[in-house]
């Protein structure tokens, strides 16, 4: 059932409080759809990139085959951020008078260190990835960073859009305004004029793709035809409340989430009273998650294990009891 589920989408997304099992899980779904035959792109958005230490592979920007069918990339937020930066940089020179670039500058400078400037930067990355991999591959799997983040992440689509939207809208009055001017003073300084123009067509451009890419991911994202979200927790007081907190926000950015992963569970031994009780409490937490999720939902539980499920055997091993058990 969880891998029907699996199976019909083309872009997944596991999040989740830290270290609960994301990048585990997320390796183990990318290799289960590959060995079924799919085309798979499993891309990490966590700065502390983990994803190579699993595979034992060094993994980067540029995708690396782990097994035939399944492609990884790691998406490094200080180079993204740099570069997003000189892109808007591009922009705001091109719009503002000469005499202001030395406060463009600063202003960048200032920006580059904000919050929210990874996100952003983050964010057009995750969404050339997804929008790019629909057309190069049958799955995207995105192992996220393990915050809260996530979702308002996910939200940022329809914020960045409008904010380019009335970029877009002040360049439409300046270039009106600037061809009435030009029409005034008799279209002298053809040269300078032909510059200008070749340069405002350049910013719009750049804007007016930053705006299609937004709006195809959101459109994507908020398809739950096409696009699911996968919450990765443990059977703990605060994952399971964090989970029901991040359930609200993705309802919020119309993302469906189509499963929830309970990973680690510890085991019910009847000869250890450790165990026992742990497992007990663990029961009264996922008594809790079902309360909050509500009774349609799909819950699937993985085992706490002895051995970290570390490189190809143990994370096919580990999809097996992920999708083998009881849905
Ligand atoms: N079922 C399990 N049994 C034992 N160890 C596990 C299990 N699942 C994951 N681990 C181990 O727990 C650690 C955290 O797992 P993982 O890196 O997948 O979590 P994460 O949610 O991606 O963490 P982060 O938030 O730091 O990115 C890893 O060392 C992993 O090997
Ligand atoms: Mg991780």
């Amino acid at each position: 059932m969880f891998r029907d589920e699996i199976a019909r989408r083309r872009v997944l997304f596991l999040g989740g409080k830290g270290g609960v099992g994301k990048t585990t899980s997320a390796a183990a779904v990318a290799l289960d759809q590959a060995r079924a035959g799919r085309r798979v792109l499993l891309v990490s958005t966590d700065p502390a990139h983990n994803l190579g230490h699993l595979w034992g592979r060094k993994i980067g920007e540029k995708p690396v085959v782990l097994h035939p069918g399944l492609d990884a990339v790691e998406i490094d937020p200080d180079r993204e951020a740099d570069r997003h930066f000189k892109t808007v940089g591009q922009h705001l020179y091109g719009m503002m008078p000469e005499h202001l670039h030395g406060e463009v500058r600063r202003y960048l400078q200032v920006s580059a260190q904000a919050p929210g400037a990874h996100e952003a930067a983050m964010l057009e990355r995750t969404a050339q990835l997804a929008v790019d991999g629909l057309r190069d591959y049958d799955l995207v799997v995105f192992d996220t960073a393990p915050s809260g983040h996530t979702a308002r992440l996910l939200a940022l689509p329809e914020m960045m859009a409008q904010w380019t939207r009335a970029l877009l809208d002040n360049r439409t009055r300046a270039d009106r305004f600037g061809a009435a001017a030009r029409s005034l003073d008799g279209g002298n300084e053809e040269s300078g004029i032909g510059a200008r123009r070749s340069r405002d067509q350049r910013i719009r451009e750049l804007l007016e793709r930053r705006q299609t890419l937004l709006a195809e991911f959101r459109i994507v994202i908020t398809d739950p035809k096409l696009s699911g979200f996968i919450i990765v927790l443990a059977a703990e007081r605060m994952p399971v409340l964090e989970t029901l907190e991040l359930r609200k926000q993705l309802a919020e950015s119309n993302i469906a989430v189509i499963g929830y992963l309970i990973n680690k569970r510890t085991p019910d031994a009847a000869d250890s009273e450790l165990l026992a009780t742990r497992h007990a409490a663990e029961e009264q937490w996922v008594a809790e998650l079902r309360k909050g999720i509500g009774r349609g939902a799909l819950i699937v539980q993985t085992p706490l294990l002895a051995h970290e499920p570390i490189g190809e055997a143990a994370l096919a091993e580990f999809g097996g009891m992920l999708f083998g058990g009881p849905q």
